[in-house]
């Protein structure tokens, strides 16, 4: 089996570019794809950079270019819902763009696209439970081996959750309490958002390649959204990818 792996930006793969082994790098399209051996599987890691354009360009290439079975894309999303916290793992059940309105189509729905005629798109449910063995198993064994608990203490972690819900993606940052709102009472099961896992999950879908989008909340998707994502991202992100990557491609 050939894995793809994707974040957004550096800092969500870096401990992951620590760990691999690489055979080769190749850069498509101005993103360098490494292929190598991860934790004993064949992979092909690379950032994307950030929004729906960016991942569906990088996913595509991994697809058509590398041939991967397997696309798992990680990294840092705003919380969708109050109950969700800093820390808390998020596994996608299914994905929507929460940019697409296409109600000025006569019978469309707000967020469905057109021609597909779909909404949401859906991770197949062994993938889901096994990423969610996964989280639960990092969170339960690994995390405070790896991590300071002073600074989990600083973003007010005890125990992170994982949680298997709705992610949504558009080619916004929110930080607006409203906006994030809004999103929620119009998204049912909205765990977090993002800016690129709906993307990826609508290639794998038209090009029947299976796929795991997973999130670590770096933010409440309000005022604070910058000040947090960015100190979680310095010192706390890629710890969660990493053990939970290590985990899932065990299982596979
Ligand atoms: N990724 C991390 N936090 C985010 C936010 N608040 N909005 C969009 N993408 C994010």
């Amino acid at each position: 089996m050939k894995i793809g792996i994707i974040g957004a930006i550096e800092e969500e793969i870096k401990l992951l570019m620590e760990e691999i082994e690489i055979l080769s790098e190749e850069t498509i399209g101005k993103r360098t794809y490494y292929k190598g051996s991860l934790f004993g599987r064949q992979i092909i890691l690379v950032y994307s950079r950030c929004g729906k354009v960016a991942a569906a360009s990088t996913v595509t290439t991994l697809i058509q270019h590398y041939g991967v079975d397997l696309v798992l894309f990680t990294g840092v999303a705003g919380g969708g819902n109050s109950e969700r916290k800093i820390g808390d793992v998020v596994i996608a059940k299914k994905l929507v763009q929460h940019d697409m309105d296409s109600t000025g189509i006569p019978g469309a729905l707000r967020f469905e696209i057109p021609l597909l005629k779909k909404i949401y798109f859906e991770t197949e449910p062994p993938l889901l439970k096994k990423a969610k063995e996964s989280a639960e198993h990092y969170i339960n064994h690994q995390l405070e081996k790896e991590l300071d608990l002073k600074l989990l203490k600083e973003f007010n972690i005890t125990v992170p959750k994982v949680v298997v819900g709705t992610i949504a993606s558009g080619d916004q940052f929110i930080s607006d309490r409203n906006k994030i709102n809004a999103l929620n009472s119009q998204i049912e099961d909205l765990q977090c958002v993002e800016m690129e896992g709906a993307a990826v999950a609508q290639i794998c879908y038209e090009y029947g390649v299976s796929f795991v989008v997973f999130r670590v909340i770096s933010d409440n998707a309000d005022e604070n959204a910058h000040y947090n994502i960015k100190r979680f991202l310095e010192k706390t992100a890629g710890y969660f990818t990493r053990g939970i990557i290590k985990q899932l491609i065990s299982e596979l």
